[in-house]
Order: C-alpha cells, then structure tokens, then sequence
C-alpha cells in the first residue's frame, strides 16, 4: 500500500489529458504532427525577431532532427504548450543540455503567435517547466542566455524567479546586430511550490 503521504494532494478524479496541466496551458510531449507547427513557429520573423533561431529557412531535416531529440534524448526534455481551452499548440518550451553529474539544465521557451505575447503564456510555461525541473527531475540549477534587446523575455523570466548572473558582450547576432546576451539562472531552493500557478 501507498504511503498516505505519497498520495496527498492527489486528485482521483481528474482527468489525465495531458502530461502537466497549469492554469491556462498544458504542457506535453512533442508529436509528428506538431511538427508544421513548429516550422511555422521557426519561420515567424516576429517571433524570431531577438533569437539566432530563424538564421535559416526550416528544413524537413531541422525538424527531424529536433523531433528525435525530443522523443530519443535523455539530455533535453522538450514541451508542447498547448491552450488549455482550445487544445490548440502555442509554443515550446523546454529542459536543454541537461548534465546530470552537476543536475543543471538550460531553459528555453517560445511562444509562437505574437497575437497572444504578453497574456501570461510565457510566464506560465516557464513555471510549469523549471517546477518539473527540479521537482521531477531533481535539477539544481536552471540558466537561460537571453538578448538583453528582447525585454519582454527578461521581464517574463524574471517573473517566474529567475535572477541576472551577468552578461556576456556581443554574444547574440541577430538581425543584424551583436547584442548582449543577458545570462540569468534558478536555484532550486529559490523556487518554492507555492508559485506555481
Ligand atoms: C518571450 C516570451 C516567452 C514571453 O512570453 P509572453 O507570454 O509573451 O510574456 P508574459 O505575458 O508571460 O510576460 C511578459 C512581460 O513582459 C512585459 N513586457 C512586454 N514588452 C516589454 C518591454 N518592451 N519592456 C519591458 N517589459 C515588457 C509584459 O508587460 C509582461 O510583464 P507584466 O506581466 O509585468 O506586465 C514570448 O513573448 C516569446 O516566446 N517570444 C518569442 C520568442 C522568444 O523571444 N523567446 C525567448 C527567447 S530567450
């Protein structure tokens, strides 16, 4: 029998759609058909505007090569976000490089509609995924690298507890221009359970 303490919390009746259910998105695994999502993600000039991610047009073999590290790497651990209401996917976002000798990941995330920035999304997928980070997967450091252009991504990172490490010169091109990339970073005991939404 289950110890009573493992079993706190759990809520027998809910449904079991989806792999992390959050306020307003579920977080899950990727699927081959979401695949032309993500290409239309990827080649959204507006969403790429502050990344080096959309240097090139995307390639059948990109996304190959990115479904079968989401499906096949025990080093990355990749999310769909879908919109709770609709079931729709909104974007990625995910556990990168992980090293599990120092339990440290790289975070990531993208929202793939610029209609929906700045409603809450970006700050909820990254809760829901650094709670997974350490909580499942027993990560004690999370970092990102971020453009210090893309204000936005700060200032949802830095929502979610994320704090500023520094800065590293010149370190991202992006339409056309060197920019600083900002390199911010969670411990795992600055990430309590009550802020998750
Ligand atoms: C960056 C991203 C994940 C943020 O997600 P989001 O759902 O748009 O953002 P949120 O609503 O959660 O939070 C954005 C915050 O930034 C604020 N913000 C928006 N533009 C800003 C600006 N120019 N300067 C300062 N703050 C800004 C918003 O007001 C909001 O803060 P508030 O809740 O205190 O008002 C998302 O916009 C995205 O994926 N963009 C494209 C890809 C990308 O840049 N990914 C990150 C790469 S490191």
């Amino acid at each position: 029998m289950e110890p009573e303490h493992c079993a706190e919390g759990r809520d027998e009746g809910a449904p079991s759609a989806s792999f992390l259910m959050g306020n307003r998105l579920n977080l899950r695994g990727l699927r081959r058909e979401d695949l032309e999502y993500v290409r239309s993600w990827w080649d959204n000039t507006e969403v790429t505007a502050h990344m080096e991610t959309g240097a090139y047009p995307t390639t059948d073999a990109m996304l190959e090569e990115f479904y079968s590290t989401a499906n096949q790497s025990r080093n990355s651990v990749i999310f769909v976000a879908e919109d709770r209401s609709t079931g729709k996917p909104i974007g990625l976002s995910g556990l990168y490089e992980i090293f599990w000798p120092g339990r440290r990941a790289e975070f990531r995330v993208l929202i793939g509609d610029p209609e929906i920035f700045d409603k809450g999304y970006g700050t909820e997928a990254t809760l829901m995924t650094v709670e997974y980070g350490f909580m499942r997967l027993n990560m004690e450091v999370i970092h990102l690298g971020v453009n210090a252009a893309n204000a936005r991504a700060v200032r949802a990172y830095e929502k979610a507890g994320f704090v500023r490490e520094g800065v590293r010169r010149k370190f991202v091109f992006a339409r056309g221009v060197y920019c600083d990339a900002v390199m911010m970073s969670i411990l795992r005991h600055e990430f309590p359970l009550t802020k998750v939404p």
